[in-house]
């Protein structure tokens, strides 16, 4: 039997660091593929002795042979494919957001499917819906229509629908999770970034100011990567797509909870709604999921802005 190995895509990325951080935990074999060689999250995590269990490989998604070549030269049994450009990446310079999301993605698919690997767990994200108007109020189920208004949305749908081919087509079974905002340590890029650097502004004692406002969920980068784990590790059948639920919260609670933490720091946000709904629910995941990690808000903010404070690799 082959020794299970996990692939994880944007493994130097925010999620990408949180899941290697868990599966060094487990004793688990992970290999980490990014174009990137900065290792600056992942040593807010890990010790460099730490890192030693990992296998790096720097390279690019949209190299097709390269891919394929990884899942054979590694003995790739589990995957998450967190590698992606963020919303800001997308809008800027969108084919190259195509590239890397979409043809990065179907990369992923074909190269498990020679690898004869049998589920695929990757990001999609709440983008696939529209803003929230659209929408009845309340928590959106994750069969609501997706209406995305951003090409990053509609890079993450044409995933969820490439995924379903390859059910059809293929058997290739997967996991796509869609975060909100992802908030921890090694938050530090993509539109919904801001919270989490306001709080390493409060651990330094800095005021901040968040650029948008509105309601949404929040979600604890180390719940998130758990999740990919469990999804990946899942080998469910058929081609699902989850929201992923926790509490929906204004942008001005979320300032008042860092303001809670560190007095005398003031966290200011705006008005302006994102283009994304006002929250979702998480009732499809929790039917098919054995666990769902869902750590308190409070709690994860308060371990964020300590974290923040401490020096590197004691998180
Ligand atoms: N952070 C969030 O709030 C959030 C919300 C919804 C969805 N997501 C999705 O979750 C995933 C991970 O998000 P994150 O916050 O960790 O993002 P991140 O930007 O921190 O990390 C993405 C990683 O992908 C790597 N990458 C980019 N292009 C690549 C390429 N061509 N080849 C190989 N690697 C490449 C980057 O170098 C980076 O390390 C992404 O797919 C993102 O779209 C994130």
């Amino acid at each position: 039997m082959m020794t299970a190995t996990y692939l994880v895509t944007g493994g130097m990325g925010c999620i990408g660091a949180w899941t290697l951080y868990h599966l060094v935990r487990q004793g688990k074999r992970a290999v980490c593929f990014d174009l990137n060689d900065d290792r600056h999250r992942l040593d807010l995590l890990l010790t460099r002795d730490e890192q030693q269990q990992i296998t790096f490989v720097r390279g690019d998604l949209t190299d097709t042979a390269l891919v394929r070549g990884l899942f054979e030269t590694h003995g790739i049994t589990h995957v998450v494919h967190l590698g992606a450009l963020q919303v800001p990446f997308c809008r800027a310079n969108p084919p190259a957001g195509a590239q890397v999301n979409v043809t990065g993605t179907v990369n992923i698919f074909e190269a498990a499917r020679h690898a004869g690997v049998s589920h695929v767990a990757y990001a999609s994200s709440v983008a696939v819906y529209g803003p929230p108007e659209l929408y009845p109020p309340g928590a959106l189920a994750a069969d609501a229509p997706v209406a995305p208004r951003t090409l990053y949305g509609v890079y993450k749908v044409a995933n969820e629908q490439m995924a379903r081919v390859y059910w059809h087509d293929h058997g290739i079974g997967s996991t796509a999770l869609r975060p909100y905002t992802v908030y921890g340590l090694g938050r530090d890029q993509g539109l919904t970034s801001e919270p989490t650097k306001a709080m390493l502004a409060a651990a330094r004692g800095e005021d901040f100011h968040i650029g948008f406002g509105g309601r949404m969920n929040f979600h604890y980068a180390s719940d998130v990567a758990q999740q990919f784990v469990a999804a990946a590790e899942s080998n469910a059948d058929g081609a699902h797509a989850f929201n992923l639920g926790g509490p929906i919260v204004a942008v001005a609670e979320v300032a008042a909870i860092i303001m809670a933490h560190r007095p005398g720091v003031t966290v200011t946000c705006t008005d302006d709604v994102l283009p994304f709904p006002s929250g979702c629910d998480d009732a499809e995941l929790r039917r098919h999921a054995p666990v769902v990690y869902a750590t308190p808000l409070e709690e994860g903010i308060r371990a964020t802005i300590e974290a923040f404070t401490r020096p590197a690799t004691s998180a």
